[in-house]
Formats: structure tokens, sequence, C-alpha cells
């Protein structure tokens, strides 16, 4: 199944950037800044795709069932996420770290770690939906696979790009128009009806 592949993916790419975060607590607190620094730049490398298609085709998707304003919390959340991984990298260049620098590049860290274990749980909604959607979100992963962007890209390209919400609230529309016309999987629907239930 698909939906599988997607999650167990998804699930290892979220290991990867905690080990990486855990790896430059270890070198902030082993005050070694050349470790910090290839540090920042291997999780940035790593994380980038993965933000990049969470934001440009995993979000998107979830809109149909959790709604906007969720979606546009969770685009909120990278921001927070771009801006602090931005500062990290700053803090990297430094030619050593100061107490106060490492307490705040390990706060720094503190605010990606939830990333990677709270969102983690939004595979479990994948699973319900459409199989063509599931394919859309994989193509999409591949996608920004290949396009290479760290995370620094993103932060320096955000400001062009129109937020992830405003993406969000005019594919969750497009979605549902395209349920309309479309049989959906009955377990998809039943899953999303709740989610849609004015309160
Ligand atoms: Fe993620």
């Amino acid at each position: 199944m698909l939906a599988n592949q997607f999650t167990e993916v998804f699930r290892e790419e979220h290991r990867q950037m905690r080990d990486m975060l855990l790896g430059l607590m270890d070198a902030i607190e082993a005050n070694d800044i050349e470790a910090v620094r290839q540090g920042v730049g291997e999780m940035a490398a790593h994380a980038g795709p993965h933000f990049h298609y969470e934001e440009q085709v995993l979000y998107p998707a979830l809109a149909e069932i959790y709604g906007a304003d969720y979606v546009e919390r969770l685009g909120a959340e990278h921001d927070a996420a771009l801006e602090a991984v931005q500062e990290l990298a700053e803090l990297a260049e430094a030619e050593e770290i100061t107490p106060e620098q490492a307490g705040y590049g390990l706060e720094l860290i503190r605010r990606l770690l939830p990333h990677v274990s709270d969102r983690d749980g939004l595979a479990v909604i994948v699973e319900v939906l459409p199989e063509e959607t599931v394919q859309e979100i994989v193509r999409g992963r591949e996608k920004s696979r290949r396009s290479g962007k760290t995370l620094l890209d993103l932060a320096r390209g955000k400001k062009k790009r129109r937020p992830v919400a405003r993406q969000a609230r005019g594919k969750a529309s497009k979605a549902v128009a395209a349920a309309k016309s479309k049989v959906v999987p009955r377990k998809a629907r039943a899953k999303a009806k709740p989610a849609r239930r004015k309160p």
C-alpha cells in the first residue's frame, strides 16, 4: 500500500532530523564550533526537501480533512522553524560559542524538535486519503528531493512566496470541488466528515 510506504519514509526522515538535532545539541554542549557548523549544514540539507514537500503537497492535501485553519498553523510552525534554522546558521558562523550563545543555540534546537515528534503523526491521516492524492504527495516528495533546496534556501525564498495557508485554502477549495465530482473512498469520507462539521 502506497500510504504505508509514504509513512515509512516520512518517519525515517523525521528520525534522521531528530538524530541530527540531538547531535547538534551535543556539539553545542561540547563547544565544538566545527561540528556545529557541519551539523547545521547537514541538517539544513536533509530537512530542506522534507519541509518543501510538506508545504507544497502534504499540508495542502491534509487541508481537505483538517480544514485550512489547522494547515495554517502548520505553515506558521514551518516559518518559525525556518527562522530558528537561520539563527542557528548565524550562530555557527561565530569563531567560538559563548555560554550565552550555547544556551540560545539549545533553545533554537528545542524549537525544532517538536516538528519531528509531534508532526510525525500526520502520516496516520495520509492513510485515509485517496490513493491518487497519496501518489501526488509521493511525486511531490521526489520533486522536492530533486530540487535539493536546503532549509536556508527555503528561509530566503519565504518572503517571495505566498504564505502556505493561502495556498492551502485555495487547494482545499479545489479539493472539495473535486471531491464532489468524483468518488472518494468510503473510509476517507468517513474520516473527513467529523473534521468538516461546524462547531
Ligand atoms: Fe516533517
